[in-house]
């Protein structure tokens, strides 16, 4: 069938080689393809937005981690479509879904692949990638089921204005907590402070980030919202009160897992502190973050989630996307219109 904007083929980006690293356009390629089919008891999905995700790195990585793409296979992502046809009784045509349909123009999808009907009307494709899509997902989950706290406690949070850390920061301040968030420009140091909720935020580049940071958080740190690692994170730790709980949500900081990286260790602190440190994947408990999108929703409603959104035009910009992400060159969001 032809698509109404006029495609008779499909346009897939395939992972060409692994990457030691941040992944750049080389490893990826934009090949032609016959339009797919519906496949039995499935969907034929027109995606309209792709998303760009740091965890990404993790799928092309030299390792062989959790989620990983073979070589030669559509790169694996997160994408709003639109149901073209289908085979199966939970989805009609013209239903948006946000779902696993990969870097591609068309997807012959099974019902598996999808996450949850979207409602256009109130937000816009490229929204449900990012507020209600795996970085809403992630922060939320990481500050439900990962941490306890009570009012006024302060977390730091990492990459605090990237898309998992600008909606961490809203979501904590709409808790009551007081968020401190690290970035690696000035300009985002601006937009933790004016969009993103941030009570305090420094740029950890700077040569005096460490005395900044000790001067934002007078009383010490009770909760880390980490997405870096590294010696941003050595950092924050030398700051951590007695009883502080650590969410390890992403290594952004560390670029190559292939040896492992040196650095302090931390078993002794863990001990004499009573510190709590717990990892998450949300892909392993995206039953359970479904239940973020009532609150996630209901933030925006009142004017207390604001997304700041960096779109790119066509799937020509996926293979080089990754590399501007982890870049910092965005100036929101990272997706991809089609
Ligand atoms: N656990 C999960 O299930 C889960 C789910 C989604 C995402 N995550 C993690 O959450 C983190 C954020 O993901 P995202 O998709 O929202 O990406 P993002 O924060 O929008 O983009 C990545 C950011 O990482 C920072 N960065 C890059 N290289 C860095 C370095 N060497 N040191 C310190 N910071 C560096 C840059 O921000 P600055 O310009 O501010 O440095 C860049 O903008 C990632 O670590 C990702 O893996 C985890």
């Amino acid at each position: 069938m032809n698509h109404p904007n006029g495609r008779r083929r499909n346009t897939q980006v395939i992972l060409v080689k692994r990457a030691k690293g941040i992944p750049q356009a080389e490893h990826f390629a934009l090949v032609q393809t016959p339009m797919p089919s519906c496949p039995p008891g499935g969907l034929l999905i027109c995606n309209v937005a792709l998303s760009v995700d740091a965890g990404m790195r993790g799928w092309v990585s030299e390792e062989v981690g959790y989620a990983s793409v073979p070589v030669g296979a559509v790169m694996r992502s997160y994408a709003v479509g639109e149901v073209l046809e289908s085979d199966c009784e939970d989805y009609r045509p013209g239903d948006m879904l946000c779902g696993h349909f990969n870097w591609q123009h068309y997807c012959a999808a099974l019902p598996q692949a999808v996450m949850w009907k979207v409602d256009t009307a109130f937000a816009q494709p490229s929204l449900w990638l990012s507020a209600f899509g795996i970085s809403g997902l992630a922060a939320w989950l990481g500050l439900t089921d990962y941490v306890r706290y009570v009012r006024d406690e302060t977390i730091v949070i990492s990459t605090a204005a990237g898309g998992v850390g600008s909606i961490a920061g809203q979501l904590a301040r709409y808790r009551g907590l007081r968020p401190v968030g690290l970035v690696g420009r000035d300009s985002k140091v601006q937009l933790c402070l004016t969009q993103f909720g941030y009570e305090q935020a420094i740029n950890y580049r700077r040569a005096d980030f460490e005395s900044l940071l000790q001067v934002s958080v007078p009383d010490g740190i009770d909760i880390f919202f980490d997405n870096t690692g590294g010696e941003i994170a050595d950092a924050v730790f030398r700051r951590l009160n007695p009883g502080a709980r650590i969410i390890q949500c992403g290594t952004a900081a560390i670029v190559d897992w292939s040896s492992m990286p040196s650095g302090p260790r931390r078993e002794r602190e863990i001990l004499v502190k009573e510190l709590s440190w717990s990892g998450f994947i949300v892909l392993n408990h995206m039953e359970r973050a479904k239940a973020a999108l009532p609150e996630l929703r209901q933030m925006m409603v009142e004017g207390h989630l604001k997304i700041r959104e960096h779109i790119l035009e066509g799937i020509e910009q996926a293979p080089g996307a990754i590399a501007m992400l982890y870049a910092g060159d965005k100036d929101g969001r990272l997706s991809i219109r089609l």
